[in-house]
This record gives C-alpha cells, structure tokens and sequence, in this order.
C-alpha cells in the first residue's frame, strides 16, 4: 500500500483537463492505497480571487470530488487551509529552497508574464505544493504533465533538507498518465485547458450542461481540411479533441479515426459533444446531491481532522530537524 496525495486549485470550475489529467486516477488509486486529496485554497491566492467566489468554488470542488468517485471511507479529503501545517512547513521549505529554482519554474514565468504587479506567492507556491506533499510521507502524486517539474522541484527540496537536517522525508514519483496528460484549450490548442482562462469557450466544466458542451465543442478550433486525424504538430486542435475522446470512451485513437474515415468535422464533433455529455451526467446528478449536503461538510471535517493529525507529526519532526522552537522538558 502505497501513500497518494494530490491537490486541485478552487481557482475557478474543474475542467475536463483537469478531470482527465489528474482526478480520473485517483479514483483507481484509492481502491488499494492511503489516499489523500486536497482543495488547495492557499495555493489559489497567489493571483487575485474574489472572496465569495473562492468560498463557492472551494465548495464546489469538494463535492465534486466526492461526484466523481473518491469515496471518503477510503481517501482523506480536506481543505489546505484547515491544515494549519501545511503554511508552516511550506515556510520551512521555502527557506530551504533557492530563489533561482524558484524563478525557472515555467508556471511562475507563465503566470507572471506581462504582469505589473506579481504576488511574492506566485513564486513561493512550489515550496507550499512540496509541504502539503511531504508533510503525509507521499510515495505517488497523481497529476498532469504541466506538474511535472512542481514535483521534480519537491522531491529536491526534499532531499536537500534530508541531507542539511536529519532523513526523515519521503522522496515521492510523479504519476503523470500514458493519455491525456495535457488537455489542451479549445480556442489555442497549443496552450494547455485551464480553469482560470478568461475565454470560457476554452474549456469545458464538468458542471457545463449540454448546451454549452454542444456549443464549445462546435467552435472549437480546428483546421481547414475536414479531415479527422491524429498529428500533434500539423493538426492540434483535432488532436486535442481526438485525445478527450479517446480518454472518455477508453477507446484507442486510431480506432475513433477510423470510424470517422470520410465523415466531416460536423459529425465528429456532435458525436464527441454526446460522448462527453453521457460522461459528465452522472458526476453531475451526484454533485446536485452533495453541494448543498451537511454530508459534506461532515467529509471536510472529518478530513481537517484526520489530516491535521498525520501533518501535525511530520511538521514536529521537522521542526526537530530544523532547531525550531523548544525542546520540552
Ligand atoms: N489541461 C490539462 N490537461 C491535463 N491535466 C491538467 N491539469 C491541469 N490542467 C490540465 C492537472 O489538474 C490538476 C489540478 O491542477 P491545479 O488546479 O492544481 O492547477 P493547474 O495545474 O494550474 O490547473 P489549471 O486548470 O490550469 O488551473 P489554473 O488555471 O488556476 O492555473 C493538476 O494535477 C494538473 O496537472
């Protein structure tokens, strides 16, 4: 049995990037490993959130977590924020990182970019991401390719502070998938789905309903040769829509290729709107019964609880490491 942890930002409605990149795998993960998932809340405040609208999308997530499958007997689902921890070791670890591997990291340069004034979070956040992974003994964090080198980061914070204090972080591997690792956006297929792009029609939520699936998926941006055909390079929006096609139906790309030989792009994209329609109607029934739940609320609380109590040990030994505070007589 290995240790998952793995955390989503309530920075706007989950995405079917982030769906089939990262949350599709935790609920295989969670039949027989110790899972923790997490609303990073912290991390979304490094750019700018309106007060009532993080609140709702931080409820959102949670019971979207639970509509997708993660079932809370056997996976500890908990908010960053009430894990008090999570703060206090990313502070011990930013002060082990350097800020030059901070500064390289493509999300900061992405995020910062053309920006007048950027949050001293925007570049601390990889050292808060490697405390919320470290401070549970992670073995595996499930997540798409855009954080990869997040990870690669932690794991060398980790050995760094290993080295420098006393051995007692867990060194975790990325666990990226074979498909879909990066969903891209239906306006730029060569820029990744984000949630908080400003051009809704970039992406899909998996709350959308039908109308706006049918409608995003119809203006998607393709190309001009109507031919439905797999080539990153030369053909990236089809691609793209190909990749969600395939992840849904757990079909093999060359197979939907096939079936669409001499059909146009009309059809191809009418089928794929009902393809991800049918997908998204369960986790949508089951969300309608959770967000207004007081069930919810229990899970989160439970969750605070019992993460509080496993980051809690962590965060002592490393202060211990570290010469923090006083040694109790
Ligand atoms: N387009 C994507 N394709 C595949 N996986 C993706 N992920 C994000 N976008 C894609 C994966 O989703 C998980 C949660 O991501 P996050 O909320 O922590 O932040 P992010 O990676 O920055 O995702 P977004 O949607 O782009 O959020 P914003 O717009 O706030 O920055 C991660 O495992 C990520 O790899």
């Amino acid at each position: 049995m290995k240790t998952i942890f793995s955390g989503i930002q309530p920075s706007g409605s989950v995405t079917l990037g982030n769906y089939i990149g990262a949350m599709k795998q935790f609920i295989e993960l969670q039949e027989d490993n110790n899972c923790y998932f997490c609303i990073v809340d912290q991390h979304s405040i490094t750019v700018p959130q309106d007060r009532l609208e993080l609140r709702k999308n931080i409820r959102s997530l949670a019971a979207l977590y639970l509509a997708i499958g993660i079932d809370p007997s056997k996976s500890t689902l908990f908010i960053q924020s009430e894990v008090p921890a999570h703060a206090q070791a990313g502070w011990m670890l930013q002060c082990v990182a350097y800020i030059g591997e901070l500064e390289r990291m493509t999300q900061y340069k992405d995020k910062s970019a053309g920006k007048e004034a950027v949050s001293a979070g925007l570049l601390t956040y990889p050292p808060l991401m490697a405390a919320d992974i470290l401070l549970y003994n992670t073995d595996v964090v499930p997540v798409g390719e855009d954080q990869k080198q997040h990870i690669e980061l932690t794991r060398d914070l980790a050995e760094r502070f290993n080295k420098k204090f006393n051995d007692i972080l867990t060194i975790p591997e990325p666990r990226i998938p074979k498909d879909g690792a990066r969903i891209m956006s239906l306006t730029e297929p060569t820029k990744k789905m984000s949630k908080s792009d400003p051009n809704v029609k970039s992406y899909i939520t998996l709350l959308d309903d039908p109308k706006q699936i049918e409608k995003k998926i119809k203006s998607a941006v393709t190309d001009s040769d109507g031919i439905v055909e797999y080539n990153r390079t030369e053909k990236p929006g089809v691609s793209n829509l190909l990749s969600i096609y395939s992840v849904i139906t757990n079909q093999p790309i060359e197979k939907i290729v096939d079936n669409y030989k001499g059909k146009g792009y009309g059809e191809f994209k009418a089928d794929l709107a009902e393809v991800v329609v049918n997908a998204l109607k369960p986790i949508q029934d089951k969300y309608n019964y959770y967000i207004n739940s007081e069930e919810l609320d229990r899970i989160l609380d439970l969750g605070a609880e019992k993460a509080n109590v496993v980051a809690g040990k962590t965060l002592k030994k490393m202060e211990t490491a570290m010469g923090l505070g006083r040694k109790r007589r």
